[in-house]
């Protein structure tokens, strides 16, 4: 067979499996089986680039960086919406409808409104050429290769040669948008705020391969022009399904306003169990052709309108802007607010991120502020309201000093915090000893947020460490402190002795160093003393390891009161190690990828890797953790350095597979 036929069957069948993915309908293959096809779809295109499309599915990894956007023009104008709040808000939509239309009752498609970034998608002759964000409707910026990336995205439709805009949203699901932000954390960066930000962010990212690393969705609910033949909503949504692209499985067609009250008083409802977060429903006439009579204002139609959820966001007035001090050190404003319920619960604080945000949103105190909460993302304050004429509290400033323990607060290079650097700020301490005792930590029973304030309080213990040489009177002295409390405690605390060095370390809270890293530097070092002697260098080769963290680390085992804080825990009898069984369990969680040319069979090389515990696959992608390079590594070396992933020599793999 010919390359170029080679080539065409096997995009064929990859698009194939892509829909089955995306639809959520079974999968006729296996992963392995689809990085397989992959791979030599990858490997053909290299060695014949002539035959290489721009809408291969290959094309998801992204492509360099540009300097800045260029525009796209709308056309038709990507309106907005009109707004409804209330049951009587929407009354009067469907009498305006029924008016303009002169009839007495019409079908409505109801749909989530979902809380993204609306995009358009041009398709040529089937090939996705163009995306554009909304902008201001009719100037957007032009973000192709960030939208080749999402992988809801057909690069090309499964139909004829179809040329058609689609318009949709790009959003983040609640899942992906924690492990996002969970990811962020732990590599020491800011997390987003919620998940719309953080798909703006994503989706305008001038390097498209940051984007390919950010899980984004897309769905359909549009296209710019109504394409010939179909006559509904309803058409129109089995169309964009059959095209490739997932449409929202809560979209309903109601014959009534009744339906249309009750699909939004279940939306309400099942609203906080959705995988993705809404702030509303769109109500839109089903027919075209009653759409095309009721017609558009300038900015949005009349045959359309956004019934909003409310609850979630609701005004108060802020008391005072407090500064809290985290384990970490770092100083965040937070708003004491009048109590006020947003979305059925009585908030009395709200975050406010930063100063720069603080400055931002100009909030202070005695304003009216609007408060939201999303999904489980903390309350947040979204504005403040200026009242006319009425006296303001001076604009806000991030205190010189720490607010707890007085001590100096610095900003390092290209953050937005600021942090107190004392490590024995009673504040810091309180929270260490909370993180030390949470349960992905030493996981201590008994010992919650209370105690730890009550122990700092008391002056009984100015560390992590001051815990193990609790005495059993003292700790009964405190206040709800009964003997078999006490007693349950100590033994937690005793059992905690032989925590596994990962657990350990995860507990120490180094800046940087979440679960994830805790693990691979366990894995790498395997006991206490190999690791505090460890050089920067030597952390560098740890996956995922940096050179901000590898500095973090050396500098929480010098550091004279973290150094000592880890000494009297070594007294206290912790000599934390990780277990690694004989056959070698070192490559545990790795998804790795050989290429190039091994010494060894390429097979005894799998069955080392999996022995190890990693998962081999034929194909780099996102997921991909370590590449293992022989000689006459081409494209996928290429590919690994671009993504970040970790390579390791043959030589290396040895060693790291066979101890
Ligand atoms: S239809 C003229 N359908 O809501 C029709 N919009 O305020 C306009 N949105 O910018 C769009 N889910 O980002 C439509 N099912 C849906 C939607 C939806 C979310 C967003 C979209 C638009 C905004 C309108």
């Amino acid at each position: 067979m010919s390359p170029q036929q080679e080539i065409t069957n096997l995009t064929v069948l990859i698009r194939k499996y892509n829909r089955q993915y995306y639809s959520g309908d079974v999968s006729e293959i296996t992963d392995g089986e689809y990085d397989a096809l992959m791979n030599r779809l990858l490997f053909l295109e290299r060695e014949n680039p002539e035959y290489c499309s721009v809408d291969s599915p290959t094309a998801r990894v992204g492509s360099a960086p540009l300097t800045s956007f260029s525009g796209v023009i709308h056309d038709p104008p990507m309106l907005s919406l009109s707004n409804a709040f209330s049951r009587d808000d929407f009354l009067s939509f469907n009498s305006r409808v029924l008016n303009l239309l002169k009839l007495d009752q019409v079908k409505y498609s109801v749909e989530p409104k979902l809380d993204g970034v609306s995009l358009s998608l041009v398709y040529e002759n089937s090939v996705l050429v163009r995306a554009g964000t909304r902008g201001d409707g009719i100037r957007g910026e032009d973000v192709t290769d960030n939208a080749r990336t999402i992988r809801s995205i057909p690069l090309r439709l499964n139909a004829h040669r179809l040329s058609v805009e689609i318009r949709g949203e790009v959003f983040f699901t609640v899942k992906n948008f924690k492990k996002l932000n969970r990811r962020r954390e732990e590599s020491g960066e800011s997390p987003f705020a919620n998940p719309r930000n953080a798909t703006s962010g994503s989706l305008r990212q001038l390097d498209s391969t940051v984007t390919s690393l950010r899980p984004l969705s897309f769905m359909a609910y549009a296209t710019g022009r109504y394409p010939d033949g179909l006559e509904t909503q309803e058409d129109l949504f089995k169309k964009l399904h059959m095209w490739g692209f997932m449409v929202n499985r809560q979209n309903r067609i109601c014959d009534t306003p009744e339906q249309v009250i009750a699909a939004y008083n279940n939306f309400v409802e099942v609203r906080a169990d959705l995988p993705m977060e809404i702030d509303g429903m769109v109500i839109k006439l089903d027919s075209f052709s009653q759409r095309a009579e009721a017609g558009s204002l300038s900015r949005a139609p009349r045959w359309a309108t956004a019934w909003k959820f409310h609850a979630e966001e609701m005004s108060t007035t802020l008391i005072e802007i407090e500064i809290q001090v985290g384990r970490t050190g770092r100083l965040t404003p937070v708003a004491r607010l009048e109590p006020v319920k947003v979305g059925g619960v009585i908030v009395t604080n709200a975050t406010l991120h930063n100063q720069d945000e603080v400055i931002r949103k100009d909030v202070r105190p005695g304003d009216i502020v609007i408060v939201r909460r999303a999904g489980d993302v903390i309350p947040e304050v979204v504005t403040s309201l200026p009242v006319e004429g009425a006296a303001r509290a001076k604009a806000f400033k991030m205190p010189g000093e720490c607010p707890v323990c007085k001590g100096p607060v610095v900003k390092p290079d290209g953050e937005v915090n600021l942090y107190c650097i004392n490590p024995s700020c009673e504040a810091r301490i309180r929270r260490s000893l909370e993180h030390w005792a949470s349960r992905k930590a030493l996981d201590i029973e008994g010992l919650g947020k209370k105690l730890c304030e009550q122990l700092v309080d008391a002056g009984m213990v100015n560390s992590i460490a001051g815990l193990y040489s609790l005495k059993y009177h003292e700790l009964t002295a405190l206040e709800r402190m009964g003997e078999l409390k006490a007693t349950k405690l100590f033994a937690a605390l005793e059992k905690s002795r032989t925590i596994p060095l990962s657990r350990f370390l995860t507990g120490l809270g180094i800046p940087g160093v979440g679960e994830v890293a805790s693990r691979d530097i366990a894995a790498e070092f395997r006991d206490l003393k190999t690791l505090g002697d460890a050089s920067e260098e030597a952390l560098l080769e740890v996956k995922g390891i940096g050179p901000v963290t590898a500095s973090s680390i050396r500098e929480f085992f010098t550091n004279s009161v973290t150094s000592s804080v880890i000494e009297q825990l070594v007294k206290a009898g912790f000599n934390p190690v990780e277990e690694v069984s004989g056959k070698g369990i070192s490559l545990a969680g790795e998804i790795m990828v050989f290429t190039g040319t091994l010494e060894m069979p390429r097979q005894k090389a799998k069955e080392l890797a999996m022995g190890a515990g990693a998962k081999v696959t034929s194909s780099i992608t996102g997921k991909t953790t370590l590449l293992v390079a022989g000689k006459n590594a081409g494209s996928k070396l290429v590919k690994a350095e671009k993504l970040g992933v970790r390579v390791l020599s043959e030589k290396e793999f040895l060693e790291s597979a066979v101890n």
